[in-house]
């Protein structure tokens, strides 16, 4: 047996090791652990309490004083370690967000596409089920796919500076999307039936005209189609985004790039005639650059106004209103 001197310096360095290991220690049942393995049935603290059992009462004393002592300090850090880290538990959860999971919940407001949006979806999804196929183009334009391959002669009005905006002599905002008809002949082999939808501007501003405004290009080449055919898918479209008792004429016209031409016109609910699209054959000097057999085929295309067909399915007296952002304005178009 050591003397009590030597077991004091051992239950000093167990100590030590203890507040160490202690000290390292951040949950509750790793004290535990640590408890048990200083204190418990294995520990060296206990089997020196075996070991002095057959000791004389006084020498025991002597003995158990040191052991009892190590015991002691061993359960106040213990103890001490134990509210610490329930303190700590504590601490945190104060800082974690208490969720009330009875209060309502906050509203996230959902977007609505923009009314020109839905008539633009509602008029590409007509067509896309009469097997068109949908293209999208430039909005910057050059002067031969907006005008001169159009047909449109040198001192055409629509060329002015009051009419056009202009970035050069050759570039400009494409003032129609017919343009991309020219694109569209460029890009596919025919017979197509194509659909572009698209921005276009023009040097314009009242209750009927923005700067910039929508248009859906159609271009139909295919063997035999005709004028009357031309006529028929119209009237189907307006019915399919109307309903089928709305009223619609068909006026001649003229446009450079058709022959024979048309507008269309829809009768509004205080009786009046509003335009809506421009279509036509397409005229030979148009096609005569793609060497298209004119005795297989033949063409006819339309432009349509988006924002006069929302007006109108929406009862919207000002064009202006798509414009201006104006989010209670915005809020009322939900799609159907
Ligand atoms: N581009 C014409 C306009 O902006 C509309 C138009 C008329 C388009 C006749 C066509 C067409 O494709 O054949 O006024």
């Amino acid at each position: 047996m050591k003397s009590l001197k030597e077991l004091s310096i051992v239950f000093k360095n167990i100590f030590k090791e203890f507040k160490q290991e202690l000290h390292n220690i951040h949950n509750l049942q790793k004290v535990d652990y640590c408890k048990s393995k200083y204190l418990g049935k294995k520990s060296v603290l206990i089997q020196y309490f075996k070991k002095i059992k057959k000791f004389s009462v006084e020498i025991k004393k002597k003995y158990s004083f040191i052991l009892n002592n190590f015991k002691q300090k061993i359960l106040e850090n213990i103890l001490i370690k134990k509210k610490d880290i329930k303190r700590k538990i504590l601490e945190n959860k104060k800082n974690i967000i208490q969720y009330d999971v009875s209060l309502p919940g906050r509203r996230i407001e959902t977007g609505s596409l923009h009314p020109v949006t839905i008539i633009i979806q509602k008029i590409l999804s007509f067509f896309l089920k009469m097997g068109f196929i949908s293209l999208e183009g430039p909005e910057i334009e050059d002067e031969y796919h907006n005008f001169d391959a159009l047909n449109i002669p040198q001192n055409h009005p629509s060329k002015n500076f009051s009419d056009t905006f202009w970035f050069d002599s050759n570039r400009l905002l494409r003032t129609q999307t017919s343009s991309m008809q020219i694109r569209a002949l460029e890009k596919y082999e025919v017979p197509f039936r194509i659909v572009i939808p698209g921005k276009v501007y023009r040097y314009d501003l009242d209750s009927t005209h923005t700067p910039m405004f929508h248009q859906i290009e159609g271009l139909i080449i295919e063997p035999l189609i005709s004028f009357t055919n031309l006529k028929w898918f119209l009237n189907l479209f307006l019915q399919d985004i109307f309903s089928t008792d709305i009223k619609t004429r068909f006026r001649n016209s003229y446009f450079p790039f058709t022959m024979p031409s048309l507008e269309m016109d829809i009768q509004n609910s205080e009786g009046s005639w509003l335009e809506i699209l421009g279509g036509g054959i397409v005229h030979p000097n148009v096609l005569k650059k793609f060497n298209i057999n004119s005795e297989k085929y033949s063409a006819c295309a339309f432009g349509i106004g988006v924002e006069r067909i929302a007006m109108l399915k929406y009862n919207i007296s000002d064009i202006r209103y798509f414009f201006e952002n104006n989010i209670n304005f915005l809020k009322q178009f939900k799609k159907e």
